[in-house]
């Protein structure tokens, strides 16, 4: 897929989407969001080998500094809401994904990068990176999930200490927080990232997808997470993986998934 805002490149089974205008710290505007829809949503399918998505940033100063600034000049209430419901429509493709997307922090992770960073499955961030969430010095709030993304993970606390201050976090306490999982040099960000994916695109497909749909439903109200457990643990059972995954136990050899 050629997109203008994002680089899409594969290796293997994994796609790293680059969010690319490192000139403005990889700031999203209109058009990046409406791409990073479309990729997630309709893009994707044109790689049918597909086993999970990392999202980084251009550049080793940035993942995204947030939402673009300069594209506010003029914003009224209804525009502003059309810009927030955009980028939750967005982002909810993200944490809906069928398939594992890794958040690679390689700098920056502000305002709406910190979001787009929370709405991924796995975050992962460079020893240098810095995460906040910054709008209150605008007069805003998050508009992209933010005050609802960061306090399930990291609890309201902490999240109101970090949304009302505006204070800027590093790496190791972002991580210290549970907001990243693994902290690691600047230049071996991507191949941790690879190895990781790597590592689960190895494991039986269906329950890698079903995995993320049961944790998502305990963060959805409309959903009760223990009964889509129980449901999803009744599909995986009926799957050929499953019947290959006890089989190649019992016979001492890893196992061979089709993702049937
Ligand atoms: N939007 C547009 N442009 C941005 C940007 C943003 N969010 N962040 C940085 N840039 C641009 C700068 O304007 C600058 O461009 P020029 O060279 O043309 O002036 C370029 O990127 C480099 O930035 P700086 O010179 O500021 O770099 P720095 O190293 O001095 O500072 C920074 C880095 C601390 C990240 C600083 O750029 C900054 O504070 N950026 C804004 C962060 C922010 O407030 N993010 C939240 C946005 S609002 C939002 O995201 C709302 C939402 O939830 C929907």
């Amino acid at each position: 897929m050629t997109y203008e805002n994002l680089l899409c490149e594969l290796d293997g089974h994994i796609m790293v989407v680059t969010i690319n205008r490192p000139k403005a710290l990889n700031a999203i505007n209109m058009a990046t969001m409406s791409e990073l829809e479309h990729f997630f949503t309709e893009g994707y399918k044109v790689y049918p080998g597909l086993k999970s998505v990392i999202i980084t940033g251009a550049g080793e100063k940035a993942f995204v500094a947030g939402a673009d600034i300069k594209a506010f000049e003029g914003l009224d209430a209804k525009g502003a809401e059309k810009l927030s419901a955009d980028g939750h429509r967005a982002y909810d493709a993200i944490e809906n994904f069928h398939l594992p997307v890794l958040a690679a922090i390689n700098g920056f992770a502000l305002g709406g990068g910190l979001e787009l960073a929370m709405a991924c499955h796995l975050r992962i961030a460079a020893d240098h990176a810095k995460m906040g969430q910054p709008e209150v010095n605008l007069g805003l709030i998050p508009g992209y999930g933010g005050t609802q993304r960061l306090a399930r993970y990291i609890g309201k606390s902490m999240a109101l200490d970090l949304l009302l201050t505006a204070d800027m976090i590093k790496a190791d306490e972002a991580k210290s927080l549970g907001l990243v999982s693994r902290v690691v040099a600047g230049d071996e960000l991507l191949l941790t990232a690879k190895s990781m994916l790597s590592k689960i695109n190895a494991k039986a497909p269906i329950a890698v997808s079903k995995t993320i749909e049961v944790v998502n439903a305990y963060y959805d109200p409309a959903k009760d997470g223990f009964k889509a457990e129980i449901e999803a643990f009744g599909y995986c059972a009926s799957t050929e993986d499953f019947k290959e995954g006890a089989k190649a136990f019992v016979e001492k050899r890893p196992p061979v998934f089709k993702g049937q």
